[in-house]
């Protein structure tokens, strides 16, 4: 059923001694306030409102669609649900989110959203340590009467401190019974706030509470050390979605695999190996050990060891590392190889083409099944400017090479090793830049003479 959805993200959180607010600290891939929201988004809401604070930090993350809603004061969870409240304007139902609360499956969502048919359902769930949650208070017969906040002395008493059933601060609301009831919120209790919880005893209707058997929907993030606990949770998830599809992970403890990465079936991951952002890997890829890619593409079956990538492609069946750096712009075809010790930026290595050993390719364009030789390295810049190097397909590059850009290499050539190629080569010559050996015949002994003479050695 279509719904709106209202995630309460206001303040700063200051427990996480940061500069950033909390709701947009990372988690896993994706800032901490975006969770409720695909959550949410997941579940069936057609109409989505961030409450954010007047400063606005989450409109840099907000994807499309979603809208945003500015808490002047902080002035409570009923404060927040009151400023979205001139939004609201969808048929269905309202459920209210809080940005915190990173884990909420868009499962449980879908819940609570069907079990509602009063005017207000509360998702709760039993604790064995209630601490610091509102109690949920039950008249005689057992239907919710309110509930009752603890994280200030004043609000609850010595019995209500006893309840285990807890306000998971998930809701979901009829439209107008909400509206309605939001009029009418006091801030008459410790805090001196509106508590959102209130509205349950001011709404006309009925109120009614929903026991969810899922600890995680209170697991709130207000510290870095609640930030890392969440974290393992949502990464071992991660993980395991991606073992159900066919993916091995070799030491998933390992691991690290942002939210957002895909990965086909029949890959293998290798232990210490870290994936982030829009990174992608076709089947049967190996990468790993060691290896950190972000934003990068990995073909099917190629392998990466031991290598940083940021925004590269790495193509079908290509081999990298180990010991390799690929930086943005390194475009690797099908079946190249990018060995020990070298760094792309900017280039394209063609299909078949090899840059196995110790070197750096900068701005380089290699056409098909070239062959760069040990310790090559494009001298792409000129203290001023960067520019390219072009080599053909089939080029025999020999070892310690310095291409000087811009330079051209053409098809078939070749060039001699420890040249410094400053001048474009033809199609199938080879290129010779160095100066020529000379021999000095008869040199040791004549050394070994003078030697005796002037430095008399130990008898
Ligand atoms: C709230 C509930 C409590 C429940 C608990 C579950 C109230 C009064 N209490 O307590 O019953 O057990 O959640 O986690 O609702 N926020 C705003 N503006 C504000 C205040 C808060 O946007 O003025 C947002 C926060 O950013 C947060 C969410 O609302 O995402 C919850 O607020 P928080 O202060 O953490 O409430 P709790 O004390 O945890
Ligand atoms: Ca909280």
């Amino acid at each position: 059923m279509a719904f709106t959805a209202v995630i309460l993200a206001a303040g700063q959180g200051t427990r996480m001694k940061s500069a950033t607010p909390k709701v947009l600290h990372d988690l896993c891939g994706r800032p901490m306030v975006l969770w409720p929201v695909i959550a949410a988004q997941q579940a069936g809401a057609d109409h989505v409102i961030v409450v954010d604070s007047a400063d606005r930090p989450t409109a840099q993350v907000l994807p499309d669609g979603v809208e945003l809603a500015v808490q002047a004061q902080p002035d409570g969870t009923g404060g927040a649900v009151k400023a979205a409240a001139p939004q609201i304007n969808g048929a269905g139902p309202v459920v209210v989110l809080a940005g915190d609360v990173p884990l909420v499956s868009p499962q449980a969502i879908e819940d609570l959203v069907s079990h509602h048919n009063g005017a207000a359902t509360m998702l709760t769930t039993i604790l064995d340590d209630p601490t610091g949650y509102g109690r949920v208070v039950r008249n005689g017969n057992g239907s919710v009467e309110r509930v009752v906040e603890t994280k200030r002395p004043g609000d609850a008493t010595e019995q209500e401190l006893a309840i285990h059933e807890v306000n998971t601060g998930i809701f979901c609301f009829d439209a107008k019974a909400l509206q309605d009831a939001l009029t009418k919120l006091t801030a008459n209790n410790a805090q001196g706030e509106l508590y959102l919880p209130q509205v349950l005893e001011l709404i006309d209707g009925a109120a009614a509470a929903h026991i969810a058997n899922d600890p995680r929907l209170v697991l709130g993030i207000n510290d870095r050390v609640a930030l890392a606990h969440v974290r393992e949770l949502a990464q071992r998830e991660i993980l395991e979605h991606h073992m159900r599809n066919g993916v091995t992970f070799t030491d998933p403890r390992s691991a690290t695999v942002d939210v957002t990465v895909t990965i086909a079936p029949d890959v293998t991951i290798e232990p210490r190996t870290s994936l982030k952002g829009a990174t992608s890997i076709d089947t049967n890829a190996t990468v790993g050990p060691d290896t950190t890619l972000i934003d990068t593409t990995v073909g099917a079956n190629a392998t990466v060891r031991v290598t940083w990538a940021d925004t590269a492609a790495i193509g079908p069946g290509a081999i990298v590392g180990p010991f390799a750096y690929l930086r943005p712009g390194a475009n690797l075809a099908t079946k190249s190889k990018v060995g020990t010790f070298v760094e792309v930026k900017n280039s394209n290595i063609g299909e078949g083409s090899k840059v196995p050993h110790l070197s750096y390719i900068g701005d380089t364009d290699i056409g098909e099944d070239s062959n760069i030789g040990a310790g090559t390295i494009t001298a792409n810049y000129d203290g001023y400017d960067k520019h390219r190097t072009t080599i053909g397909s089939r080029v025999k590059s020999s070892s310690d090479v310095t291409f000087i850009a811009p330079v051209s290499v053409g098809d078939d050539a070749w060039t001699a090793a420890g040249s410094v190629i400053s001048q474009d080569i033809p199609d199938g010559a080879l290129g010779v830049a160095r100066s020529r050996q000379r021999n000095i015949d008869g040199y040791a002994s004549r050394k070994r003479e003078t030697d005796d003479t002037d430095h008399p050695g130990p008898d």
